[in-house]
């Protein structure tokens, strides 16, 4: 079964190209940063704090989150509810970096993953897929940019959907996002040791898909 690990900070692409390459591929995408967004959407919608270790492991095990493919584009479900687009909110990003540092959050999460990548040729995306999650992948990429270039791709991003939010205030974030990922005590943000380091800093994605698609077609 092919197994491919893409991983990287906040704001690296990651998704985006991972998203591509599952096109041309023709393997299934996914994007575990968004099962870490529908925790924090679940502790949201109970009023449990996302730091609360004990509140959230009591729901975290029976949560009723699932992921759908429609037309190839993941669609996350939580309670039944499309909530694709929720978890892409600003306050959602930070709740999800908080709730991901939970133990009981990354068991649940990490035994999702690995059954969709037992069971589909695919690419997954995160922070601890190459580390953690898919140990023995085929491939392994750690995708990064300067945090001043993701922050203004970040901007960009929202300003397509209609936000309009501040560089200094997203570099920030993206700082603050950072050192939580990749300080927290398990499965922190880290490059595998067999990992094909990637800096995307000055590199459009297409020259990231063509990057990555030479090395797998090698
Ligand atoms: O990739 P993203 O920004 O959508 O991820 C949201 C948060 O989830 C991010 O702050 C860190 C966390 N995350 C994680 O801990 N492990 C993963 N495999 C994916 C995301």
């Amino acid at each position: 079964m092919l197994n491919i690990a893409l991983d990287g900070p906040s704001g690296s692409g990651k998704s985006t190209v991972a998203g591509i390459l599952a096109e041309r591929l023709d393997i299934l995408h996914l994007d575990t940063g968004a099962m870490y967004r529908a925790c924090a959407l679940a502790a949201l919608k109970k009023n449990i704090k996302c730091l609360d270790e004990e509140g959230v492991s009591a729901f975290i095990g029976d949560i009723d989150l699932q992921i759908r493919y429609e037309n190839g584009e993941q669609k996350t479900i939580l309670d039944g509810e499309d909530v694709s687009q929720k978890i892409r909110n600003n306050e959602v990003s930070m709740m999800s970096s908080d709730i991901s540092s939970l133990p009981s959050v990354r068991r649940k999460m990490v035994e999702m993953q690995r059954i969709v990548a037992k069971n589909n040729p695919c690419i997954l995306d995160g922070r601890d897929i190459g580390t953690v999650v898919l140990p023995d992948a085929n491939y392994k990429f750690y995708i990064t940019a300067t945090p001043e270039v993701r922050a203004e791709r970040r901007r960009l991003d929202l300003l397509d959907k209609g936000q309009k939010v501040d560089f200094d205030i997203l570099l920030e974030e993206i700082n603050r996002r950072d050192y939580n990922d990749s300080h927290r005590k398990i499965s922190p943000l880290k490059q595998a040791e067999d990992a094909i380091l990637i800096d995307t800093s000055d590199l459009s994605v297409e020259e990231v898909v063509d990057k990555i698609l030479a090395i797998i077609n090698k």
